[in-house]
């Protein structure tokens, strides 16, 4: 069924056992919607952008999504046991080619050709996932780092030219809470090859980085939010770091903001593991870096309820953000156009279980169903009009130990009224892609 060779982005590449890339995936490669003028992906960027000045972060927009299990999570010190790398998260090509689960992807090679002093890429990323409303298997990320090398500061003090460089900062009036030590011996340690000073200072200059880069992004949504009263623009914007765990970095940071009653993560961030730059041949550099994702921002930015219209070619959509890109002071919210009605159906069934030849008895092949083979099939089947698919009822029999699962699928078009034959036409073709793919016995 696995064709010997694909071609992704006009490149062919040698299929294994390992392949799981969907004909849907691959045809949304090239969409590139963070380059497409005046898409709201696009804007976000710039909006990001216009906070890490050029000349020195330097802008890679158009770095390629197939990369080798090395760039991905080898080259960031992931443990070869790491979850990241199954085949149940990640779309693999081959055993040794993926498609890029996040930009991180990007920073070995980057350090390695060592152009600037900082840099920032933009670019789609993909995993494999729950379908809902803020969940889309191809989404985009933004990664920053900025470098400082030990051989170019005066004295070899980093420490001293990082905190110089904080003072050439701009300030902002935003709520900072930050507990946190500066580094943690368990939780969050300071790495051997860094004096307490530098990564201190290091952290510093992050956090005033991406706090600045927040509070330009927030003081525009709310420039443009509908509800600004319920915002009260007058109110400092609360904003948070929070300990975090990276394999590529230490320490490590999430930064959190308080935004419509509800903390919301928004970057992953931190110091980054020395290991990384001494793998690059470039021993002497140390530095932070962050990772963000561009959809979660944009639909805050826009306020835009649903991810899968990110992807419309619809009118009604995209004309809503044209001139924006030459004049963001025409950034204004995004308008719903009408919502067409909800279909709901359900599908039970229960998991092959076969006969263990060691024991006799019955054992669950749980294994062989993930919650993401089922997600694909869906999006192989109705494409974008699955809004969202939640498991209602798991169930155990008590004599078999046979497993019952039932999931609940919301099939609803953005663009238009879908008929109940047609959600009963996909969903007979659901129903079947089941058995066939998995051998599921429908209930
Ligand atoms: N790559 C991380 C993610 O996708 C985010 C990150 C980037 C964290 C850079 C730390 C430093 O979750």
């Amino acid at each position: 069924k696995i064709p010997a060779t694909v071609e992704i982005g006009g490149k062919k590449y040698q299929t294994d056992e390992w392949h799981n890339v969907p004909s849907t995936i691959n045809t949304a490669v090239g969409r590139q919607l963070h380059l497409q003028k005046d898409h709201p992906i696009s804007i976000t960027r710039q909006i990001i952008e216009s906070v890490f000045p050029a000349p020195t972060y330097k802008y890679h927009n158009n770095l390629f999504p197939v990369v080798t299990t090395h760039q991905n999570f080898d080259s960031l010190e992931f443990a070869q046991d790491h979850p990241g790398r199954s085949r149940t998260d990640t779309y693999y090509v081959n055993k040794d080619t993926v498609l890029r689960t996040h930009t991180s992807a990007h920073q070995a090679d980057t350090f390695r050709r060592n152009e600037s002093e900082g840099f920032l890429v933009s670019a789609d990323v993909y995993r494999r996932d729950a379908i809902d409303r803020s969940h889309y298997p191809i989404f985009h990320q933004m990664e920053g780092a900025r470098m400082w090398d030990r051989t170019k500061v005066p004295g070899g003090d980093i420490a001293k030219a990082v905190w110089e460089d904080i003072a050439k900062l701009p300030t902002h009036d935003m709520k900072v809470e930050d507990p946190n030590p500066p580094h943690h011996a368990e939780r969050n340690p300071l790495q051997a090859p860094h004096s307490a000073a530098e990564s201190e200072a290091i952290s510093a200059h992050l956090k005033r980085s991406l706090e600045l880069m927040v509070a330009e992004i927030f003081s525009r949504a709310r420039a443009s939010s509908g509800n600004a009263d319920a915002v009260s623009t007058a109110e400092p914007l609360r904003i948070r770091w929070v300990e975090a765990f990276f394999p590529f970095t230490s320490p490590s940071w999430e930064l959190e903001v308080f935004w419509q009653g509800d903390w919301l993560e928004v970057l992953g961030s931190g110091v980054i593991n020395q290991k990384i730059f001494t793998n690059s041949g470039v021993p002497d550099q140390l530095g932070w870096a962050f990772g963000i994702g561009l959809e979660r921002i944009a639909m805050l930015l826009f306020e835009i309820p649903d991810i899968r219209l990110f992807w419309s070619r619809d009118e009604r959509f995209l004309g809503q953000f044209k001139g924006v890109t030459d004049d963001l002071t025409l950034m204004k919210r995004f308008v719903p156009f009408s919502k067409h009605p909800a279909c709901y159906k359900d599908v039970a069934f229960w998991l092959r279980s076969t006969s263990s030849a060691a024991g006799g008895g019955t054992k669950m092949n749980s294994q062989d169903f993930h919650e993401n083979d089922m997600m694909e099939i869906l999006r192989d089947i109705a494409g974008d009009t699955v809004e969202d698919v939640k498991a209602i009822d798991e169930f155990t029999h008590p004599k078999t130990g046979r497993k019952s699962l039932c999931y609940r699928i919301n099939y609803r078009s953005l663009e238009r009224t879908l008929t109940n034959d047609e959600a009963n036409k996909y969903h007979d073709r659901v129903r079947k892609e089941l058995v066939e793919r998995f051998g599921v016995e429908l209930r």
